[in-house]
């Protein structure tokens, strides 16, 4: 359709087709809707006139269902305009991979993409047309539950992966039938709930938001996603969704984003309980001119918009102004030409689980897998080794993790069942995740007996990974810990398998175990990437996206940290200094760091070297980077270069990432890695909010993870930024 079509559409509307558009519904409301649900739900009745004038609907999937639900909605539908079909699908729909948290160990954005656009296509294969997703929150605390959906602590990293998925979902430019629309969420900063409790308070400096958090949500839309989901939290001071100077001046203004921005569920209504909204019809008032689009399941524009309107011409433009876009991404996404998007039920199962997708999962699942310690070389397993499995994960196939509502965990996707395809395996669970049973933890105890070393599986459920499942105890639970604790006792050598959606304070599985392996969520495919990681089919080469704590008072803890004016100087006198920035019970570094991750090949970083110690805006900084592989086994490593500035406007973290590279090292070889790094990595939210690079000192540091550096200084000898002083 022409945009003057477009426009001509909108002219014709009514007031309450035009606030129809505005809403969106959950799955329940439609006719065999069948509905999952997200949210809280309120008993709600709706007559057929205003349901068949709503915009679209959430969480309702599969090719025979959404043409059933979009042909009798268009049958009754006045000017026949198209319902959208909106839903999570957010790491994989049929196909799982691994949660994004994992995708983001891969350090690779490619996984990430691909990882994308199998969902894309599976998805709208089965009737989607937007899905909600990427999160691009960045996050710092794993007490919050939603960690799992995120790419971790670093912002440079969350770019990255954050355009990778846009790019992964809508494809090409224009949208084609195998891609959906991309909603980046949630706007902003839900990623930092005070204490990480869910849905709490965020109260961040305007500008720690802009150097840290805005980036992803940035990068997002400047890879062409084509809606923003408004947050819960808010910032400021004020709820998100009723955020004027977040929405209006940062989101449409700066970042000139001109897409849809839908509430979060029930986000309108929860206004009136922030307290900032007497009730629904001031919530509505606030949101509208906040410039949120879509009400998401609050049902306060469907039920006071239509007042507001006659009463305020301002609020009738602003409707106007909401359903124009609304109609525009119908639009791109050619539902005017096509209400289905030539779904079927043949294309459906052609699409859906086809060998390639699993084999992608699989893949995506090998390179997040994290190597986490490996004493002794304990890893790889020998091939047709005798193996005892024990822990609540050794034949649970509770692998997908949250937001895989549409996948399903096949049985023999365990890791018993995978390393038994390989090793000799005996498996006793012996416990639960939380349940202790005496007489079935002696039989595994007794079983395990008789082998030198066991794999431990252990973790946390999915059900306890995900929206709402803030914890304050980071570690594993102690039933669990009983039975690593009774093997460690036995004299077992242990390679502790652990499978989680958040980072968690490992230090005491750390302690007792040979070998640490950290399989996140990861997927469909995940037990038998867990199982070719273990054998060494795979070179482990997964990093850590996130710090892991020695323990939760550590929280929130993150490398790129700020210098305090007492750090500590790393020399003995930081034991006798009482006034350094310190805990007098614990170190201040984390257990693993950021970027940290161990293969089974010994690469290590020879040396870093830069072309040119000056670089300007004209001329880029050059540097290489030498890898050396010293073992007789073909390795991976993720190489990180990091920047610190050492003199700046405001203060300047120790280090951060500005670029990194996935690389293959053959046995016995070395590799040799080229970096320009320009004046865009050296840019920073200055005081009064600019964006700019300083002249003066930096230096260049390179490693393969975040404490492990080598350094260079250089200089940048033309700043753009303009001193008021100068
Ligand atoms: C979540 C969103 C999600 C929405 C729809 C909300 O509870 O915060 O991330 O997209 O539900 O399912």
């Amino acid at each position: 359709m022409e945009n003057t079509q477009v426009q001509a559409l909108l002219e014709e509307m009514t007031i309450e087709e035009k606030i129809g558009q505005l809403g969106q519904l959950s799955a329940d409301f439609f006719p065999n809707g069948q509905a999952t649900i997200t949210g809280p739900m309120q008993a709600q009745h709706m007559d057929l006139d205003t349901l068949y004038r709503s915009g679209s609907v959430l969480g309702i999937s599969g090719a025979k269902q959404v043409r059933a639900i979009q042909a009798d909605f268009l049958a009754h539908n006045r000017l026949h305009i198209p319902l959208l079909f909106m839903a999570d699908v957010v790491h994989g729909y049929k196909t799982i991979f691994p949660i994004p948290l994992g995708m983001a160990a891969s350090f690779d954005p490619e996984i990430v993409k691909n990882a994308s656009a199998v969902a894309a296509s599976e998805s709208a294969a089965g009737g989607i047309h937007v899905t909600f997703a990427p999160m691009v929150d960045l996050v710092r605390d794993p007490r919050w539950g939603r960690v799992m959906e995120s790419t971790g602590e670093d912002t440079y990293l969350n770019t990255v992966l954050a355009a990778a998925s846009v790019q992964g979902f809508q494809g090409e430019d224009p949208l084609d039938e195998e891609h959906i629309a991309a909603c980046v969420k949630h706007f902003a900063a839900y990623g930092a709930p005070e204490a990480g409790r869910e849905y709490n308070t965020v109260d961040i400096s305007e500008w720690r938001f802009r150097e840290q958090y805005l980036p992803s949500y940035a990068a997002a839309i400047k890879a062409q996603a084509l809606l923003v989901m408004t947050s819960f939290n808010t910032l400021f001071g004020v709820p998100a969704t009723a955020n004027q100077h977040l929405m209006r001046d940062i989101l449409r203004e700066e970042l000139d984003f001109s897409g849809v921005l839908i509430s979060d569920w029930d986000a309108i209504g929860e206004l009136i309980n922030h307290g900032v909204a007497g009730d629904l019809d001031h919530a509505s008032d606030l949101a509208l001119k906040a410039g949120v689009d879509i009400d998401m399941m609050s049902f306060a524009y469907s039920r006071y918009l239509k007042r507001a309107a006659t009463l305020d011409a301002e609020t009738k433009r602003l409707i106007d102004e909401s359903v124009l876009r609304i109609l525009e991404l119908k639009n791109t996404l050619g539902l005017f030409e096509d209400p289905y998007r030539n779904i079927s039920i043949e294309r459906e199962t052609a699409t859906e689980l086809s060998p390639a997708h699993l084999v992608d999962a699989q893949h995506a699942a090998e390179e997040s897998i994290v190597l986490l310690k490996n004493a002794g070389q304990i890893l790889p397993l020998q091939p047709g080794t005798s193996v005892f499995l024990t822990g609540p994960l050794s034949e649970s196939n509770d692998l997908l993790g949250s937001w895989s509502w549409q996948g399903k965990s096949t049985p023999d996707n365990t890791i018993a069942a995978a390393l038994g395809q390989r090793c000799e395996v005996k498996s006793v669970p012996g416990v639960g995740y939380h349940a202790l049973n005496e007489k079935q933890l002696k039989v595994a105890l007794g079983g395990a007996h008789h082998y030198d070393t066991v794999i431990a599986c252990l973790g946390i459920p999915s059900s306890e990974s995900g929206e709402a499942t803030s914890m304050t105890d980071i570690r594993l639970p102690e039933e669990q810990m009983t039975l690593l604790r009774a093997l460690a006792a036995d004299g077992k050598r242990i390679i502790s398998i652990v499978i989680a959606g958040r980072p968690l304070d490992l230090s005491e599985v750390d302690a007792v175990s040979d070998a640490v392996v950290f399989g996140w969520f990861p997927g469909s495919r995940g037990a038998e990437a867990i199982a070719r990681i273990l054998t060494g089919e795979v070179e482990p080469s997964g990093r850590l996206p996130m710090s892991f704590p020695r323990s939760v008072g550590q929280v929130p803890i993150y490398y790129n940290q700020y210098n305090t004016g007492r750090p500590l100087t790393h020399t003995p006198n930081d034991a006798e200094n009482k006034y350094l920035s310190k805990y007098i019970d614990e170190e201040n570094t984390p257990l693993y760091p950021f970027g940290y991750g161990l293969g089974y090949a010994q690469v290590t970083l020879q040396s870093l070297t830069i072309e040119n110690t000056e670089m300007s805006s004209q001329k880029p900084m050059v540097a290489h980077v030498r890898l050396e592989n010293s073992s007789n086994r073909d390795g991976r490593a993720v190489v990180q270069l990091y920047l610190h500035q050492k003199i700046g406007e405001t203060v300047r973290p120790v280090k951060r990432l500005i670029a990194f590279e996935k690389v293959a090292v053959g046995a016995g070889e070395t590799a040799d890695l080229l970096f320009s790094v320009t004046e865009d990595s050296l840019r920073y939210m200055h005081t009064d909010l600019t964006n700019t690079a300083d002249a003066g000192e930096y230096e260049l540091l390179a490693g393969l993870s975040s404490d492990a550096t080598q350094a260079v200084g250089f200089t940048f000898t033309n700043g753009l930024k303009e001193k008021s002083d100068d």
